[in-house]
């Protein structure tokens, strides 16, 4: 199976989940991880599984994820598996916004894609992280649920 994970990461710790997810899914499949900026919105029709990820500001994806988002080519992800993640404070306060992934999934589905996994999303501690402990752990489980629901 063709993966590819686009992401993009202001402080790092999207960076980090994006890499974890990668590891995780490797073993058995071939595996891309892309910026969202070295990504080609017309070329993803020729992977299996797509997977994109942001951090979350103002309970969306971050302004170059979103542009990438809109310049994927109408239904042009039809017959690719989706799913999305994000990272997020752990903050009622900052939930009441919404949160990246959610609307991350939307924008693939929109695109024609097949969403396979529920949005996740991954905590930091702070504004600039770190992740909180286990989350990586938790980015690789998630991941590795996503290829048993392919099967
Ligand atoms: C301008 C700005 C807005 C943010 N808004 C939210 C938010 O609405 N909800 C939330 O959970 N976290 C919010 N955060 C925290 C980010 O989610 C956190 O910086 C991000 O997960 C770190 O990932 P990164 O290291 O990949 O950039 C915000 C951070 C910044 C800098």
């Amino acid at each position: 199976m063709k993966a590819l994970i686009v992401y993009d990461s202001v402080y790092g710790n999207t960076e980090k989940i994006a890499k974890a997810i990668a590891e995780a899914i490797t073993p058995s499949n071939e595996v891309k991880v892309l910026r969202v900026g070295e990504a080609n919105p017309s070329e993803l029709a020729s992977v299996n599984l797509l997977i994109v990820g942001s951090p979350t500001h103002a309970g969306r994806p971050i302004p170059v994820v979103q542009d990438f988002l809109n310049k994927v080519p109408e239904l042009s992800l039809k017959g690719v598996n989706v799913a999305a993640f994000d990272t997020r404070i752990s903050k009622k306060i900052v939930g009441m916004f919404g949160y990246a992934a959610g609307r991350i999934a939307g924008n693939l589905k929109k695109k024609g894609g097949t969403l396979i996994a529920s949005p996740e999303g991954f905590f930091v501690t702070g504004g600039q992280g770190p992740l909180k402990e286990g989350e990586l752990e938790r980015a690789a489980g998630w991941a590795k649920g996503i290829l048993q629901s392919k099967k």
